[in-house]
């Protein structure tokens, strides 16, 4: 696969040596009910640019959200465990300083020597984060004594925030070795992929989705609609889908992408776009039921469709087998319960199975369960995004404020 370029700077093309950097990540972590980190995989896809920047003599001052505060403080979405699991991860101090800006933030940089690592506290504590309000930005910059602004933090560049836009226009502002790999394994796989492109599309709600499918319509060569999203199409093609989520008011939407599909591929429509032929339901429509294998025709309520069928799963296997790469959005079903993961298994089981084929996978759910199941398998996939949304705007073909506010090379 031909490799796009990053048109931004990178850490690679300034000075770093010795500096005082505002480094922001994305620390967005999930947590458990005791506030024990539940996943880490964010923490360390931040520390090849840590060690960059600290292989250099830089002083690092770290920034990120945790969770929605809604622009309080709230001791729940606390960054200070993230400063624990950094800590243990760097094997050196990371110190955490319980605000992002004012008089302790300046106390604590202004102290700073060359490798050490502060980590300020939730930048949504504070209203003006996400309302991109450059008098905060310019408090981040002064009170941390900044001279250069790093951006690592991919899974937050679609927000337009203090720390992923205003901030770009008071220090200069470079990207990290996470948010340019992001950026050029999702672009390559989109813009310059090995053909055939085969894309999945799963998850649950068709409007979220939209500009994903029509993206995919016009680059893939074949598209594969699975998860509940399926359930919408299967419904406007007649068919009973029981209990199953649907969403309301979307007929005309999925009318519009199924004549899209109808044109683009003409007799070869099924081959190409593919949509369940069978599927898994739960009976009582629970999630504890077992599943059951049915054809299209023999879902009735009170069943709920959790995952594909046999024969559908067999279709994706053999498609995806025969592709050069693969974009991967959106579990096929309810893929954190066992008895319906099948679908999402077997097709991550095909990508490990076949390693000339580039697999770039994205959105919350969909790294989630493949790391897990990769977990057992090892090194499987050519890249697990850590974004949600952004990974799925940036394969959407949007433009991303926290990007494009970056130094252009
Ligand atoms: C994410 O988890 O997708 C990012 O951290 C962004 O979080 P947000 O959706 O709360 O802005």
């Amino acid at each position: 696969m031909a490799s796009v370029d990053f048109p931004y700077k990178t850490i690679k093309d300034v000075d770093v040596q010795n500096k005082r950097i505002l480094m922001r990540a994305d620390y967005n972590v999930p947590l458990r009910a005791d506030g024990a980190i539940a996943d880490d995989f964010r923490i360390t896809a931040s520390l090849p640019t840590i060690n960059y920047l600290l292989g250099r003599g830089a002083q690092l001052v770290l920034i990120s959200h945790l969770g929605r505060p809604k622009g309080q403080v709230n001791s729940k979405y606390s960054l200070a465990p993230v400063a624990e699991r950094l800590s243990e991860a760097l094997g050196r101090p990371v110190k955490f300083v319980d605000d992002c800006v004012g008089d302790e933030v300046v106390s604590a940089t202004s102290q700073m020597q060359s490798g050490d690592v502060i980590l300020l506290e939730n930048l949504r504590f504070h209203p003006e984060e996400e309302q991109n309000d450059s008098s905060f930005a310019r408090n981040l910059a002064n009170d941390s004594g900044a001279e250069l602004f790093v951006q690592d933090g991919f899974g937050v560049v679609h927000r337009p925030h203090a720390s992923t836009a205003a901030i770009t226009g008071i220090l200069p502002a470079v990207a990290g070795l996470l948010l340019e790999r992001e950026y050029v394994e999702i672009k390559s796989a989109t813009d310059a992929p090995n053909r055939p492109l085969t894309t999945v599309i799963g998850g649950a709600k068709i409007s979220d989705k939209m500009p994903l499918v029509r993206k995919f319509m016009q680059i893939a060569d074949n598209v594969i609609i699975g998860g509940a999203l399926a359930n919408n199409f299967l419904k406007y093609d007649g068919h009973n889908v029981g209990d199953s989520l649907v969403e309301d008011g979307v007929a005309d939407l999925v009318g519009s992408i199924e004549q899209e599909a109808k044109d683009k591929y003409g007799d070869e429509l099924s081959e190409h776009f593919v949509l369940p032929v069978d599927v898994a339901v739960s009976e009582t429509g629970s999630l504890d039921a077992p599943r059951v294998e049915v054809g299209l025709d023999d879902v009735a309520s009170p069943a709920k469709i959790y995952d594909a069928g046999e024969k559908t799963i067999k279709i994706i296997e053999q498609t995806v087998a025969n592709s050069g790469t693969v974009i991967w959005n959106g579990t096929l079903g309810m893929a954190e319960y066992p008895e319906f993961s099948r679908g999402s298994a077997r097709l991550a089981l095909t990508l490990a199975k076949n390693p000339q084929i580039t697999s770039v996978i994205g959105g919350g759910d969909t790294a989630d369960f493949v790391r897990n199941w990769d977990a057992l398998h090892g090194g499987s996939f050519t890249h697990v995004s850590t974004g949600g949304g952004a990974s799925l705007e940036l394969m959407a073909g949007d433009e991303l404020p926290g990007i494009v506010a970056l130094m252009k090379k």
